[in-house]
C-alpha cells in the first residue's frame, strides 16, 4: 500500500514530484484553500487568478495541474475542488476532504512522491486526508500484462505520500494516521476480493483467504465445508450451493478481546457468482454478478481492521458463501428447503438466493447470543430502484439501532438511509405448503427480503440489515476516492460501529 507520513516541511521546500492544494468556490470564483499559503506566495499570490484562467471554478470533483512557480521543489501543483467555501469558522467537511484527496490521488496515478497541502485544521481533517488518499490510491492489477507487458500497464497508485500541517510529534495525530492506514488496506483488501473474478474466488478459496487472515492476525476461524454443512441441516446454504461445481462453505472468523464486555456478531452474504440459479437472469443482469461476495467481503475486512485496531470488542464474523448456478443439481422453483433453524422455505425464485443462505447464518449467529447482529448483503435490485447507486438502506428490529447505524455511516462518509419494514408485506411470503416463500409482493422488494431474513435472527437479539447491493460494485466513471469496481462500501461504517461499541456508546 501507499506509504503515508506526517511531515512538518514546508510546502515549498519538501522534496516530492508534486504538491497537492486545495481550492474553494468562493463569491467571485475559486479561492486558495487554507494549508497552500506558501504555494500561492510562491505564484506571488495569483494562484487562484491562475487556476480560473485554467478553466478551475473549485468544484467538487475539479483536478486541475499546473506546472509549479520558482520557488517550489515540486515541479507540479494539483489543485483539487472543495466546493463551497465553508460558512463562518466551520472548516471543510471531513468527505469533502477525503473525496478531494482521493481525486487528487487518482490524478497522481504513476507518480512516485506527493506533497498534500491540504486544509488540516484538527485531527478529523489529518485522518480525512489520510484515508481519501490511500483509498484513492489504489488500483487492481492482478490480471492486467499479457505476453510482452508489465503488469501495471494502467500506472501504479501513487506511491508516498507526505501530509503537511499534520502534528507528527503528537500520539492522537499518530493514532489517527494509523487508524486510517488500517481502515484503508482493509476496505482495499474487500475492493480486492470483489474485483477477483467468479472462475477464481470459489467459496473454498474466498474460505482460505480468511483462514490465512486469521493466521496472520490471531483470529480464530472455523470452516464448515459441504459435508459438515449437509450434516448439520444448513438447508439454505445447501440448496443454494448445490447447483455448482464449487460447493458451499460456512466460515466463522472471531476477533476476541480479553476485556471486552459485548459481542457484535456480523453476517455477510457470499454468493461469488449469482447467476440466477434456474431462474436464470437475463443478458445484461450478470455481467457485474461477482460482486454479490460483498457483504461477506465487507465482515471480513471489518473483523480484520478490529483486531489490526485491537478494539475493546469481540467480533464475530460469518461468511456466508456459494456460488448459485443453474445445473442438474440445482434447486427448482418450487423445491422446499428446511433451514438451519427447522423452518422450511418454499423457494419459488431461485434468484432470491441471499436470503436463504443469510438466514443459515443469521440463525448460526444467534446461537452464539450476541450483543447485536449486522448482516451485510448484495441483497436486492429494489433498493437500487428506490436508493439508487450510492446509498445502503439500513433495516432493523430495533428503531434507536437503525437511527445509530444511519448516524454512524454518515458519520464516516457513507450514503445511507433508513427504511421501514412493513408488516403487511409478511403475508406475501405465505406458502401454501411450507413456513414461507423466499418471494413476497414485488412492489417493496427490498422491504420483503428484510422481512424474511428477520424471521431468522433469535429472540430478542437486536439486528441490523445492511442492503448495499447499490453502492457494493461502482460502474460508472471514477469520483472522489472510489475507483471501478468493488467499493468496500460498509467496511468503514461496520469498524466504527465496532469501535462505538466498545467504547460502551451503544446500549
Ligand atoms: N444479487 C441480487 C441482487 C442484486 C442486483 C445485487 C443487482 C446487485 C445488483 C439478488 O440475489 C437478486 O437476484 N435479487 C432478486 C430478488 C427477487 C428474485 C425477489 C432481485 O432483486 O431481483
Ligand atoms: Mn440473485
Ligand atoms: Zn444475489
Amino acid at each position: 500500500m501507499t506509504a503515508l507520513t506526517l511531515s512538518t516541511s514546508s510546502a515549498t521546500t519538501l522534496r516530492a514530484d508534486a504538491v497537492v492544494v486545495g481550492v474553494a468556490k468562493g463569491a467571485k470564483g475559486p479561492v486558495v484553500a487554507p494549508g497552500a499559503e506558501a504555494i500561492d506566495k510562491a505564484f506571488d499570490g495569483k494562484l487562484a487568478a491562475v487556476l480560473e484562467t485554467l478553466g478551475a471554478s473549485g468544484a467538487e470533483g475539479e483536478a486541475t495541474k499546473l506546472p509549479s512557480a520558482s520557488g517550489i521543489k515540486a515541479p507540479v501543483v494539483l489543485a483539487v475542488g472543495l466546493g463551497d467555501t465553508p460558512k463562518g469558522d466551520d472548516g471543510f467537511d471531513a468527505e469533502v476532504l477525503r473525496r478531494a484527496a482521493g481525486t487528487a490521488a487518482r490524478a497522481l496515478t504513476g507518480v512516485k512522491k506527493a506533497a498534500f497541502a491540504l486544509p488540516l485544521p484538527d485531527l478529523e481533517s489529518a485522518a480525512a486526508v489520510a484515508e481519501g488518499a490511500l483509498l484513492g490510491a489504489y488500483a487492481f492489477t492482478s490480471y492486467r500484462g499479457g505476453k510482452g507487458k508489465g503488469k501495471n500497464e494502467a500506472g501504479a497508485p501513487l506511491a508516498e505520500v507526505a501530509l503537511l500541517g499534520g502534528k507528527p510529534r503528537d500520539k492522537a495525530y499518530k493514532a489517527a494516521i494509523e487508524r486510517a492506514e488500517a481502515l484503508a488496506a482493509e476496505v482495499n483488501r474487500a475492493r480486492d476480493l470483489i474485483n477477483i473474478p467468479s472462475n477464481d474466488l470459489t467459496p473454498k478459496l474466498f474460505a482460505e483467504q480468511a483462514q490465512a487472515a486469521a493466521k496472520e492476525f490471531g483470529l480464530k476461524v472455523e470452516v464448515l465445508d459441504e459435508k459438515a454443512l449437509a450434516k448439520g441441516g444448513f438447508g439454505g446454504l445447501i440448496g443454494v450451493g448445490k447447483g455448482s461445481e464449487n460447493p458451499p462453505r460456512l466460515v466463522k472468523l472471531a476477533y476476541q478481546h480479553p476485556k471486552a464486555s459485548k459481542t457484535l456478531a456480523l453476517v455477510g452474504k457470499g454468493i461469488t457468482y449469482d447467476s440466477g440459479g434456474i431462474s436464470l437472469k437475463p443478458a445484461g443482469h450478470n455481467e457485474t454478478m461477482k460482486c454479490d461476495m460483498s457483504g461477506a467481503a465487507a465482515v471480513f475486512a471489518a473483523v480484520v481492521a478490529a483486531a489490526k485496531l485491537g478494539l475493546k470488542v469481540n467480533v464475530t464474523g460469518w461468511l456466508a458463501l456459494a456460488e448459485n448456478m443453474p445445473s442438474g443439481s440445482a434447486t427448482r422453483p418450487g423445491d422446499v428447503l428446511r433451514m438451519y433453524s427447522g423452518k422450511t422455505v418454499e423457494v419459488l425464485n431461485t434468484d432470491a438466493e441471499g436470503r436463504l443462505v443469510l438466514a443459515d447464518a443469521l440463525t448460526r449467529a444467534s446461537e452464539e447470543k450476541p450483543d447485536a447482529i449486522v448482516d451485510v448483503a448484495t441483497l436486492t435490485g429494489a433498493m437500487i430502484l428506490a436508493l439508487g447507486n450510492r446509498t445502503f438502506g439500513i433495516m432493523a428490529n430495533d428503531d434507536a439501532f437503525r437511527t445509530s447505524l444511519h448516524e454512524i455511516a454518515t458519520e464516516v462518509g457513507e450514503q445511507s438511509w433508513p427504511m421501514p419494514m412493513p408488516r403487511e408485506l409478511r403475508k406475501g411470503m405465505d406458502s401454501p405448503i411450507a413456513d414461507i416463500a423466499n418471494m413476497g409482493e414485488r412492489a417493496g422488494g427490498g422491504l420483503v427480503a428484510g422481512l424474511f431474513l428477520e424471521e431468522f435472527v433469535g429472540e430478542g437479539i437486536t439486528w441490523a440489515h445492511l442492503d448495499i447491493a447499490g453502492p457494493a460494485f461502482h460502474e460508472s466513471a471514477p469520483y472522489g476516492y472510489t475507483h471501478k469496481g468493488g467499493t468496500g462500501s460498509s467496511v468503514r461504517t461496520l469498524v466504527r460501529l465496532a469501535e462505538r461499541t466498545a467504547a460502551g456508546d451503544l446500549g
